[in-house]
């Protein structure tokens, strides 16, 4: 009875350890970002979908509910803990109806945490980080986070977000 016991326990201790570290474990060199800081972002809400013209790529942008909370009311700048991710994938016609365009393969997952004890670099209070999709694998982004500011730094008047909330009704 009890070794069936222990047995149950280590699986269900297992199994969950599984579950709750779906994300690698990797980091960007610079800032310290780990993926896993967004464990879980797949339940996120999404806010926003963007579609770049220059790299033919589609966007979907999430929140988490920190951060949903305070875009729904248009609230700036966003609490600490608000996470936004940015899912980028490649496109593709569909083959069930070519004229239209679907997602293909994902690209790099990218996000932005608030947390000011960790981040202040102009006045902003967000660390960023990117994985970029080689193969079946996510590789830290080589060229760090110093980009990610000074190109957010041009919308510093909407708390380095170029991203409003998109209503679905
Ligand atoms: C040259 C400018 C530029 C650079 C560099 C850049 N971004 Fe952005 N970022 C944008 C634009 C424009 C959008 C909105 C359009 C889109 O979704 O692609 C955006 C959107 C985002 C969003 C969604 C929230 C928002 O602000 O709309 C995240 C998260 C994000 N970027 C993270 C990053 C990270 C991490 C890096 C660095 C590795 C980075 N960005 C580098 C221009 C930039």
């Amino acid at each position: 009875m009890l070794s069936r016991f222990i047995l149950f326990s280590t699986a269900l201790i297992f199994s969950t350890a599984l579950i709750s570290a779906s994300l690698p474990d990797i980091k960007m060199a610079d800032n310290g970002l780990s993926f896993r800081e967004i464990e879980g972002y797949q339940d996120y809400k999404i806010v926003a979908t963007h579609y770049r013209t220059d790299k033919k790529e589609l966007r979907y942008i999430l929140a988490n509910p920190i951060a949903l909370k305070a875009l729904m009311a248009k609230k700036q700048p966003l609490p600490e803990g608000s996470k936004i991710v940015k899912v980028a994938w490649s496109i593709k016609p569909m083959a069930t109806f070519p004229d239209a365009l679907e997602a293909d393969q994902i690209q790099r997952i990218e996000y932005m945490v608030k947390d000011s004890k960790r981040y202040n670099q102009n006045g902003d209070h967000w660390g960023y980080a990117r994985y970029v999709k080689k193969g079946d694998n996510y590789v830290p982004y080589a060229k760090g986070s110093a980009e990610c500011i000074a190109c957010h730094a041009s919308v510093s008047s909407d708390d380095y977000l170029f991203t409003s909330f998109q209503k679905t009704y």
